[in-house]
């Protein structure tokens, strides 16, 4: 009966996350996407737009609840009594800040074992502050974002 938390900041929540979420809800009991308040991050989307728009782009999938946390990531999966940390790890710039944080929240919560999924290969390059630079530029993020999102950025322009 395991349950992972996947966490991130989701400004906003990209196909890249999608892609991770469905493919680890695949793979334990319950999914719990973690939306991280992060104000050292200024994000463009409040904390309860951001948990409603991950909301949305998960609605499809029946093991996953997705709630806004703050604090320390591993006090949170402790909460949760889950025992494992989904991230997603897209290339070789990923490694080192990865296993340095994966083995800081073991050490904060011994329980706790942090899963790397990569992403699909269409997805590797993409990151929430592309898509925010992309429609910064009016650009089109359709082909990057579920729908939910790209409406939602319309109310930003
Ligand atoms: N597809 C698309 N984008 C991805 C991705 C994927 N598969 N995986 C990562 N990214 C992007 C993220 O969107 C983020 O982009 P951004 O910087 O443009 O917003 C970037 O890659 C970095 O991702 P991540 O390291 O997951 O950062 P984050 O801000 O989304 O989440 C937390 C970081 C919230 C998980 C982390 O800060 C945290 O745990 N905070 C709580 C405090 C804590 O416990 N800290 C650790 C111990 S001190």
């Amino acid at each position: 009966m395991k349950r992972a938390i996947y966490a991130g900041t989701f400004d906003p929540i990209t196909n890249g996350h999608l892609d991770i979420i469905e493919r680890s809800a695949k793979l334990v009991e319950t999914l719990i996407v973690a939306v991280a308040k992060n104000p050292s991050k200024q994000p463009l989307f409040e904390l309860a737009e951001r948990v409603e728009l991950v909301r949305q782009s998960v609605k499809h999938l029946t093991n996953v609840d997705v709630v806004g946390f703050s604090g320390l990531l591993a006090d949170f999966a402790q909460q949760q009594n889950a025992q494992i940390l989904v991230r997603g790890l897209r290339g070789a710039d990923d490694i080192e800040y990865e296993i340095q944080l994966a083995q800081l929240n073991n050490k904060l919560s011994p329980t706790l074992e942090t899963l790397f999924l990569p992403p699909s290969v269409e997805w590797r390059y993409l990151s929430s502050t592309m898509v925010r630079e992309i429609f910064k530029h009016q650009g089109d993020v359709a082909q990057f974002v579920p729908a939910c999102v790209s409406k939602a950025l319309q109310y930003k322009r």
